[in-house]
């Protein structure tokens, strides 16, 4: 591809004009709105809602999806430089704290969170709900190679799935889900089946970067939110690991929104609009 061919400014998808940058304000009014339609599906903003509320409803109502199809969805956290997380593997603080909240109040709109063998090795996260209310999803990890210890927090309690290729053994009331490994890893379709299959609906990827690569580079995820902190890091694993373009024209461009929380400001990508 020439310089002729490179993608003209007034060609790439328009920013979304009516709300550049929104200020999101969750009250509890919002919030409880929220979890009510996750149930439902019938509840609604009211017309009283400030902009700040209308602003917050149209960055999670999104992730609630739609009756008649499952949606599959995205959160990472990650620094003015893209990264999540130190070298040494500090990842706790990266987003602020509207920001941790905001991956608490996605954790509780979905049915089940996945997070790849890194993420779970490193981390020892628990994946529950407890910075806002909401029901604490089932926990999925990719551990294709049975590398995760079987104390690990993850595996402990019910509702917890493991995705692997091998024959490695999980404690009690541990779910499997077994897909084959090929040159390419696991195969990211296979495993979004495997869930639905067993009801999830509504499916976060929290993490790292490389599994959410994974299931984007297979066109699975319907939305993405990227929240970026006021920190830099300097070295450190990246935000998202995707399939590289060697020209900007041909850059995935989704159409997307920010959205203000705090110190951290959050970008909802529509991957699917
Ligand atoms: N700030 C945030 O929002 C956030 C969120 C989550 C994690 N993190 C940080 O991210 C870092 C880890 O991220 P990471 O990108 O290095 O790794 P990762 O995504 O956590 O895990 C990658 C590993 O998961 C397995 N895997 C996932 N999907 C697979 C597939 N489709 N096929 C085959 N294998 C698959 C592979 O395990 P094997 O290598 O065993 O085959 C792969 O190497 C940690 O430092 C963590 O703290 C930050």
């Amino acid at each position: 591809m020439n310089q002729h061919e490179r993608i003209k400014a007034e060609d790439r998808p328009p920013a979304d004009a009516d709300m550049p940058v929104a200020a999101a304000a969750v009250t509890d009014r919002v919030w409880n709105t929220l979890l009510a339609a996750r149930k439902t599906g019938a509840a609604r903003p009211s017309p009283g809602w400030t902009t700040a509320e209308s602003a917050a409803w149209k960055l999670y109502a999104p992730l609630l999806g739609r009756d008649d199809r499952p949606l599959v969805f995205a959160q990472i956290g990650q620094s003015l430089d893209g990264r999540v997380a130190t070298v040494d593997g500090d990842a706790a603080d990266v987003s602020g704290a509207e920001g941790l909240m905001h991956l608490h109040r996605c954790r509780a709109l979905a049915d089940c969170v996945i997070v790849g063998a890194n993420t779970a090795i490193q981390d020892n996260p628990r994946l529950t709900v407890r910075l806002v209310k909401g029901d604490n999803p089932a926990r999925v990890v990719i551990d294709p190679r049975g590398r995760l210890s079987e104390d690990a927090a993850l595996l402990t309690g019910a509702g917890c799935l493991v995705v692997q290729a091998c024959e490695q053994k999980r404690p009690a009331g541990v779910e499997t889900i077994k897909v084959a490994s090929s040159a390419e890893g696991l195969d990211a379709v296979s495993i979004v089946a495997g869930l639905i299959e067993r009801g999830f609906r509504r499916i976060m990827i929290e993490g790292g970067g490389k599994t959410i690569g994974r299931f984007m580079d297979a066109d699975l995820v319907d939305r993405l939110h990227v929240g970026i902190s006021p920190l830099i890091i300097g070295a450190g694993p990246s935000g998202l690991t995707t399939n590289p373009v060697s020209l900007l024209a041909q850059a995935k461009r989704p159409r997307a929104r920010v959205y203000g929380l705090g110190s951290d400001i959050i970008i909802d990508c529509d991957l699917k609009g």
